[in-house]
Formats: structure tokens, sequence, C-alpha cells
């Protein structure tokens, strides 16, 4: 059964699809997607591979552009090359970019959909987990610098986004548990039913968790697109997240630091006496079941603090912390002092 989220955006709204499936009968009626003009798919040399060239081959007027896999290529000069493919392939003005991949490739191509001739027409075809239910939603795009991730980039709201989750059977195992430590997060944020490894772990119900945990960020993004308040909600246990993937250099995925960064605030939350009930052990289960991390190992506390303390969203250096309260309260807390911070990693250790 398809299931349709509506969005509300600045720049008009749009429809989540979720679908299981959705990719065979986008190719099978084209019109109906509003795929049957000119397109692009941009999509890796793996995707293309298992889904990118069978699709474009049954949309009347489509063609695959390739980019390198891997987050080492969500750069300049990977959408540079996206435009002269773009040029290369005919793309003018009233053509449409499908971004279909993982966030990398959503954001990248998303990218250079929002700036090739000052803006072409974007559907997102998420792939991964964290893809359908994080980058493909809120419209932020955009690119890595070498002395940042994400420090470049746009607001650009897709068309369509368009999830079919049986592409799920091929995401790598590992990386279909880094898109469930983002699930679990929406679940902290909002859901309930996300916090149930019965659940998550059940492969018939995953257009039930993709959409359960896509209307959690619909809800927050719909309420404060530009982040200006209830947005910064989502970053729970990123700022401890950043840290850990940057101290390991990352060796860790972005998902298993939010995993440890998910307890790292359910933690410092019962240390300062802001959430009421053993919300840290119920995170703790939670991700045994799902098997994410929920130990430091060997990074060094200091180096944690030290990275922590770079973070952008920490304005003059003032530390910042979204807590928790309880499951589906959220509060934001500024000047944690660095010993909190510091015991809250020793008891992840
Ligand atoms: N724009 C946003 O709001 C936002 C939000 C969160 C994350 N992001 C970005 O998303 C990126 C991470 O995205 P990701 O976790 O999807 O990583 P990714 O795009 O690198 O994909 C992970 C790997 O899985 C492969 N893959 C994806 N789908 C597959 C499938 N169905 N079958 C087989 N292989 C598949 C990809 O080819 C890749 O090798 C980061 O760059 C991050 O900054 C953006
Ligand atoms: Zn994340």
């Amino acid at each position: 059964v398809a299931e349709r989220i509506a969005v509300n955006a600045p720049g008009g709204s749009y429809d989540i699809v979720i679908d299981p499936g959705l990719i065979v009968r986008v190719a099978a009626r084209p019109a109906d997607y509003r795929l049957d003009g000119h397109v692009a798919v941009v999509t890796n040399p793996t995707l293309a591979g298992i889904y990118g060239d069978a699709l474009a081959r049954h949309l009347p007027h489509a063609v695959v552009v390739v980019m390198s896999e891997g987050e080492q290529y969500k750069t300049l000069e990977t959408v540079a090359k996206l435009y002269v493919d773009f040029v290369r392939v005919g793309m003018d003005r009233s053509s449409t970019v499908v971004a279909l991949g993982g966030g990398v490739v959503g954001d990248t191509a998303g990218f250079a959909a929002a700036t090739y001739m000052r803006g072409v027409r974007l559907v997102q075809m998420p792939t991964s987990l964290l893809a359908m239910v994080d980058s493909s939603v809120g419209g932020k795009v955009g690119v890595d610098l070498p002395q940042g991730k994400n420090l470049v980039g746009a607001f650009k709201q897709p068309e369509v986004v368009l999830i079919d989750t049986d592409v799920l059977r091929t995401l790598p195992a590992r990386e279909w548990r880094c898109g469930m430590a983002e699930v679990i997060k929406h679940g902290l944020l909002a859901d309930e039913t996300l916090l149930d490894p019965g659940i998550l772990m059940n492969p018939e119900r995953a257009p039930e968790v993709v959409r359960r945990a896509v209307q959690v960020k619909v809800d927050i993004v719909q309420q404060d697109p530009f982040e200006q308040n209830v947005r910064a909600y989502l970053n729970l246990g990123h700022t401890f997240a950043h840290a850990i993937e940057q101290v390991s250099g990352y060796n860790w995925l972005h998902g298993e630091a939010v995993a440890v960064g998910l307890l790292a605030a359910a933690k410092l939350s019962q240390k300062l006496g802001i959430c009421g009930r053993a919300l840290p052990s119920e995170v703790e289960d939670i991700l045994a079941e799902v098997g994410l991390p929920s130990r430091l190992g060997w990074l060094d506390r200091e180096a944690l603090w030290a990275a922590m303390a770079t973070d952008k969203k920490w304005k003059g250096g003032r530390s910042r912390f979204v807590l928790l309260r309880d499951v589906g309260q959220l509060c934001i807390v500024e000047d944690v002092p660095k010993a909190d911070i510091l015991d809250t990693f020793r008891s992840l250790e």
C-alpha cells in the first residue's frame, strides 16, 4: 500500500511517496511521477548497476549520470563534473535531476540541481535507510569542504520524494544499522513505536518504520524550515556523534557515532536530573538489539571534548546540548560543565 505524506515547504509543497516496489512502478508509468520529460538519473556505480540503468532504460528521455561513490566525493569537484555532464547530455531549465542513492548522492546531486542554470527540478529517490528517513527530507542539499562537512549548501525542495523500501534488501547490513540509529533518534523525538526492536527488526514492517520516521522529521521541519528553533532537536545525540566521528578519524560511521551519541545524551540528561525515568538503559537495550555500538572504546575523552568545543552550533563557545526529559520531550541546555561531559564519557567506556 502506497503512503503519501504531504510536506508544506517554503518553496512550495511536495509529496513523499513510500511504496514497496515503487521503482518498478515508476519505470512502468513515468508520466504518473512526472518523469516522462528529460531526466538525468544521478547515481553512483554500484547503484547504477543495481537500479539506475534499468530505471533510466524505462523512462522515455532519461540518461544515467554517474558520480563517484563515497563521502570523500561529496565535493565541489564532483558538482563541477556533474555540471559538465548535464551540459553534455543536453540538460536545460526544463530538465529534471533524479537523485538515486544514499545521502551522498542526494546532497551532491541535489546541490547540483539547485544551482545548475539557477536551479532545475529535483526528484529525490533515496536508497539508503538514512537517506529515506533523514537526508531526503527537509530540503537541505550541499557538499563538504576539506575544512569540514556540509560547509557549502542550499535549501532545495524536491518535486517529489520517491521511496521504495524494497531497495533496502540490497543495502549493506552496516549501512542499515546506521540508518536505524537515526530512526531510533526519531523515535526518541516523537514516536515510541520506533523504539520497539521487534518492529525495527521486522523487514515486513520496513515501510511502516520508514513512514513513521519520515513523519517525525516532516513534522519538525514544517514547524521550523530554516532551523530557528525546534529543528535543532534533530541534532539529538549529534554533538557527541560529530566529535566521535572526528576523533575516530572517521573510522566510525555516522550512524554508529549517533548511536553512542544518543546514549550519551540520555546519560547526560539523567546526570543533570532532567529525565525522569530509566531512559539510558532503555536506549542501551535498543541499541544492543539493533546491533549498534553503545561504548566509546579507546577514544580519548579530552580529544572528544576538544572536538565538541569546535561544534558550529555552540554559539560563542558556550556548550549547547539537545537533551531529553522523556520520549517526545526535548530541551536545549547550555553551559553544561566540562566535568559532567567527561563523566558522561567515562560512563560510556
Ligand atoms: N541533507 C540532509 O539533511 C542530511 C541529513 C543527514 C545526513 N546527510 C548526509 O547524508 C550522507 C550519508 O548518507 P548515507 O548514510 O546514505 O551514505 P551514502 O550515501 O554514502 O550511502 C552509503 C553506502 O550505501 C550504498 N547504498 C545506498 N543505498 C543502497 C542500496 N539500496 N543498495 C545497496 N547499496 C546502497 C551507497 O552506494 C554507499 O556506498 C552524509 O554525507 C550526510 O552528511 C544529509
Ligand atoms: Zn545524523
